[in-house]
């Protein structure tokens, strides 16, 4: 990797720690959580940034892939488990990192602080060699340890420019993978712990989607389809983002769902509605171990 590529690997990691900072500090009982993405990623972009997804928001069993909008817009309540997942880059390049809160409470102190305590216990041993196997039973341990459930179909990703899951998935358990981590691979890990059974599924939309394949259609559409494709690129998007980019944005998406020109992401439930905890970094592999992007 060079010097330049380097450059903007660790702006979007440090911007991206701003946000997720900033974020942590403003959610309350009774906000809106369109008001704090809005304001989280209104910050990323004064930094000179873009949003590399959009904030998702996860309250209590719903571990990803909502993102709220005008009219799905959700308030938190005191005790709630809200997990804020960011991420941001610079000339394609991506931060992604994520932290849990409780809501005026500390209720789930130790629920959240597995999933933590689990990312540190990955990045530890993250050094050229390192097996997705190693990576995933050590976050396993962790999680089980503290008496709680690693989620084992969610999984960190390495990534690329544009790409946010560029072909290694790190599992949060043990399992055969043994392809190994190499240097100047950049790598998100992120261990969810839980109170339920360790799984999740698919439910209602999220309000995400990504750009999949272009296709013959109606001149409005195919219009619409590049400029999305020229704003995000690879990158997943929010319905709210497309306001600007065509007027009848909120009716062509779900045509263009329909069509496979864009896929729209299921919001992912915990299976036995457990309460769901997330930590994320992104991590640089290095010579010698690695460097945590977003710390
Ligand atoms: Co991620």
């Amino acid at each position: 990797m060079n010097d330049d590529v380097l450059e903007k690997y660790i702006r979007a990691g440090s911007i991206t720690k701003d946000a997720r900072e900033y974020a942590a500090a403003n959610v309350r009982a009774g906000g809106s959580a369109l008001e704090l993405v809005d304001a989280v990623e209104g910050l990323i972009r004064s930094k000179g940034a873009e949003c590399a997804f959009p904030v998702n928001i996860g309250v209590n069993e719903v571990a990803a892939h909502y993102t709220p909008s005008k009219s799905t817009d959700i308030r938190f309540s005191e005790g709630d488990v809200v997990k804020i997942d960011i991420g941001a880059h610079v000339d394609g390049y991506p931060g992604d990192t994520a932290v849990t809160v409780e809501v005026g409470t500390k209720n789930h102190a130790p629920l959240i602080r597995a999933a933590e305590t689990a990312l540190e216990m990955c990045m530890q041993m993250m050094a050229p060699g390192t097996t997705v196997s190693a990576m995933g039973e050590a976050i396993e341990r962790a999680i089980s340890s503290a008496g709680f459930k690693p989620i084992k179909n969610l999984t960190g990703h390495s990534m690329e420019r544009y790409n946010l899951h560029a072909g290694m998935s790190v599992s949060n358990v043990k399992n055969r993978d043994r392809s190994a981590l190499k240097e100047g691979m950049v790598v998100a890990i992120e261990p969810f712990s839980t109170t339920g059974v360790g799984k999740v599924d698919g439910g209602s939309r999220g309000g995400i989607y990504r750009v999949m394949r272009d296709r013959r259609a109606p001149p409005e559409i195919t219009t619409f389809f590049s400029r999305l494709q020229s704003s995000f690129g690879g990158f997943p998007f929010a319905a709210r983002w497309c306001e600007d980019l065509h007027p009848n944005a909120s009716s062509l998406l779900p045509r263009m769902v329909r069509m496979g020109m864009i896929i729209s992401y299921p919001i992912l439930v915990e299976v036995g509605m457990g309460l769901v905890a997330q930590a994320e970094h992104s991590v640089i592999v290095t010579q010698e171990g690695c460097t945590v992007l977003t710390r």
